[in-house]
């Protein structure tokens, strides 16, 4: 079988774990948590870096250190993992769906401006797979209507727009360290910010919002949204070599389309001035049906090949039910993601290419 996703663990993760769990710090204090936010920070190019408990969380706690909350409008794409979209209802606000460009399967700002109310308080692009959002149009929406702005950034760690690391263009940034990421710490997340108030507010709710002054003083409800120094030494060690995860990562691409041939295929997109991070390989199959798409998922596990659909828009879930977004809705129904993960090698990648070139024929050829 080959698995869509596998994290790569060293030995210096190992190492560091090991050095964890000898110093007797085993929970949310120790040296790796310092180390990571330093060095995560650093990667992101921006001041501070909050470790939480997972991605889910993180994007929790940017709203509620922006204190959204019932009454309040969030806007998010429609194709987006469910999380983006849970976090505005965990913090008792509406999430409001705006469609995805063509282009680069992002937060579409013309949508965006349709959507807003006087009610909207934050808008929440996602990069996703890996692939950064329109920033500087959505920066100057949110300027102009004076809304908040959070990246989610759970699938695109060390990507680049215009020159910018993602994180760090908005005011606040989120990450996912879960096993399937660039990097992994097992289940993990970040905030990062260029402001000191609003780290210095998510360290205050991530750790139950305890009083500084005053040690068991709770002045407000908060939260345990911390990471473990396990957990942080695990990725502290991942930080070391996040350089070359991506590089393998987007070799991957590269090699996919030299190998995979068939027509009518769309590939993660990709922009002028614009460096995405191959988090999944992408597929839009463009004359295929979604059954057809799920047919060659089904195909691809026969022969040993772990596929992905695209995620499911978030206005065709149960909880959600919105008008549906027809770019968001059709690339849903049309894309997969191949295997992605770093050891991966040619041979293999030409495999799974061959396999795929033959399934789409197969498929394209029952038709008739
Ligand atoms: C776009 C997006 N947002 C948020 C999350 C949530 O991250 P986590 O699984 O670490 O809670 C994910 C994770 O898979 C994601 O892909």
């Amino acid at each position: 079988m080959i698995n869509i996703s596998k994290p790569v663990i060293g030995k210096l993760e190992v190492d560091y774990v090991s050095k964890a769990v000898e110093s007797g710090w085993v929970s949310s204090q120790g040296e790796y948590i310092q180390l990571f936010e330093k060095s995560f920070a650093d990667f992101c190019d921006t001041k501070y870096c909050v470790l939480v408990a997972n991605g889910t969380v993180a994007l929790h706690l940017a709203l509620e250190v922006l204190n959204i909350k019932e009454g309040d409008e969030v806007i998010l794409p429609d194709l987006t993992f469910v999380a983006t979209a849970n976090v505005v209802c965990m913090a008792g606000a509406t999430p409001v769906l705006a469609d995805v460009r063509e282009s680069d399967w992002c937060l579409d700002p013309v949508d965006v401006i349709k959507k807003i109310t006087p009610k909207t308080k934050a808008i929440i692009p996602v990069h996703l797979y890996g692939h950064p959002a329109p920033m500087d149009e959505l920066r100057s929406i949110a300027d102009q209507y004076g809304i908040a702005l959070i990246e989610d950034a759970a699938e695109a760690h060390g990507a680049t727009y215009n020159g910018k690391k993602v994180g760090g263009m908005s005011d606040m940034g989120t990450f996912s360290f879960f096993g399937n990421k660039i990097i992994t710490t097992g289940e993990g997340g970040a905030l990062v910010t260029n402001s000191f108030e609003l780290a210095d507010r998510a360290r205050f709710l991530r750790d139950h919002g305890m009083s500084r002054e005053k040690r068991y003083w709770y002045p407000e409800l908060g939260y345990n949204y911390r990471l473990t120094n396990l957990q942080a030494a695990l990725g502290y060690a991942q930080m070391s070599r996040i350089e070359t995860l991506i590089a393998q990562r987007n070799q991957l691409l590269i090699w996919y389309k030299k190998y995979i041939t068939v027509d009518k295929i769309t590939w993660n997109p990709s922009l002028t001035k614009i460096e995405p991070v191959n988090w999944m390989t992408c597929l839009v199959m463009n004359d295929f049906t979604s059954e057809e798409r799920d047919q060659l998922i089904e195909n691809l596990m026969k022969e040993g090949i772990d596929s992905r659909p695209f995620f499911y828009t978030v206005s065709s879930l149960p909880m959600y039910q919105q008008e549906p977004c027809p770019v968001s809705a059709k690339l849903s129904a049309s894309g997969l993601n191949l295997p992605t993960h770093p050891g991966l090698t040619e041979e293999t990648i030409r495999f799974i290419s061959e396999t795929t070139n033959k399934l789409i024929t197969q498929i394209r050829q029952a038709r008739s």
